[in-house]
């Protein structure tokens, strides 16, 4: 089977690897990929929003199988327009994309499916923006309605600083979605979705903010660690049946059956879970944690959810022990990063790169989030270990990493909430 991937991030990257394992997959490119990603496999320039771009490419690798990582082309229709020309997609079509592309389409999906969320409102008019401050917080969570790459989030305790980015983002016209606070430890479930077969990975929890401690402003993740030692199994079934089935049972409801994969970001509060977003693809960073541990070849778990064939896979195969990831970010991010710098020691199957070019032959910084560093091992302590070894052996003038990452949860000091009593 040939694999194209279409992305350039350190979730594609992870992709590329677990493909390049599997057996039954013969070749792999990737577009537009990045300089580590060229390292493994072909890539090549491609405007990925261009539905017409990624049919020449796939026409041209002669691809069995697309698989598209990130949100924009899914939400373009990408997925749509591959189909059409015959492909076999690992990706939703844009009708049901729409679950990450518009938050206010997800809250009327889960409303209707039963499932338990934050209660929102949409602002779209500046003159009402104050009163509807007064409705939530503290603490107010103001959120971008379309796609902003987990950065048009600001949850925060300062009025003021909540009606700033509320302000700011509808000055440049985009819709305000204001939600009630979910308090409770975090979980990223990613599950396998072919209308209504679903078959959840490892639940794994990202790192958002910049900082230690969970300081500073929101990225689009700077680490993540799989599994969750403080997470039950029954917990963890709930998600499955309480949230995800549901969602899927109403997207065919709805005649936009979800085919791809299927994110439901949750927090864990007294209630049990209730959903903080749903995303239309693997996450990054917890994709390059969650694939470490996936003994199953992935080619045949992809192609199975582009056929329809979920419900004949037989159940996916894990490695033992925890995983974690790491993100070296570049000088000022998640502000405008300073790009150029050059980075030396990030090759290795440890390294899954992102924001990286080849200049002049030599590799250097191009976006945010530059790469990331995975670690695995039988515990995560271990795990954590292996993953600041690797980082220590990378060298980025002004790059920046977290930690903690998977810090609290090592020395079990995240549990589920549980009522007063009980
Ligand atoms: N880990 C956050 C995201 O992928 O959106």
């Amino acid at each position: 089977m040939r694999v194209l991937v279409v992305g350039s991030g350190a979730r594609e990257h992870a992709i590329v690897r677990s493909l390049q394992a599997d057996p039954d997959v013969t070749d792999i490119a990737c577009v537009p990929g990045n300089a580590g990603i060229a390292a493994d496999v072909r890539v090549w320039p491609v405007d990925v929003a261009s539905g017409a771009a990624v049919v020449a490419a796939a026409r041209d690798f002669e691809a069995d199988l697309v698989v598209i990582g990130p949100e924009v082309p899914l939400v373009l229709g990408v997925a749509d327009v591959l189909r059409e020309a015959g492909f076999a997609v690992f990706g939703p079509s844009a009708a049901a994309a729409r679950i990450e592309g518009s938050k206010a389409f997800a809250k009327d999906v889960m409303s209707v499916a039963g499932v338990r969320t934050a209660h929102s409102e949409i602002v779209d008019n500046p003159a009402l923006l104050d009163e509807a401050l007064d409705r939530f917080g503290p603490t107010w969570v103001v959120k971008d309605d379309g796609l902003a790459a987990g950065k048009g989030v600001v949850v925060t305790t300062d009025r003021a600083a909540a009606r700033d980015h509320a302000a700011e983002l509808l000055e440049i016209g985009r819709p305000v979605l204001l939600e009630s606070f979910l308090d409770g430890p975090e979980v990223s479930l990613f599950c396998l979705v072919d209308g209504l077969n679903v078959v959840p990975l490892l639940p794994a929890q990202d790192h958002k903010r910049v900082g230690d401690g969970d300081a500073g402003p929101n990225t689009g993740g700077m680490g993540a660690y799989t599994p969750l030692p403080w997470l039950d199994a029954q917990t963890a079934d709930s998600i499955v049946t309480g949230v995800v089935e549901p969602v899927a049972r109403e997207m065919v409801a709805r005649g936009v059956p979800f085919s791809g994969l299927l994110y439901a970001g949750l927090a864990i509060g007294v209630e049990g879970p209730a959903v903080v977003e749903f995303n239309c693809r693997f996450g990054d960073p917890e994709t390059q944690a969650v694939l470490a541990l996936l003994t199953t070849p992935l080619g045949g778990v992809l192609r199975a959810v582009a056929d329809g064939t979920l419900d004949r896979l037989p159940a996916l195969q894990w490695r033992d022990g925890s995983a974690i990831t790491v993100v070296l970010a570049a000088n000022n991010y998640p502000g405008t990063p300073r790009t150029g710098d050059p980075i030396t020691g990030a090759t290795g199957p440890e390294y899954m790169h992102a924001g990286t070019a080849l200049r002049d032959g030599r590799l250097v910084s191009a976006g945010g989030r530059v790469l990331s560093v995975v670690g695995v091992a039988d515990d995560l302590a271990g795990a954590r270990a292996d993953a600041y070894a690797a980082m220590d052996r990378v060298h980025l003038p002004g790059g920046h990493f977290r930690t903690d990452i998977g810090l609290a949860a090592a020395e079990g000091r995240i549990s589920v909430p549980s009522r007063a009593g009980s």
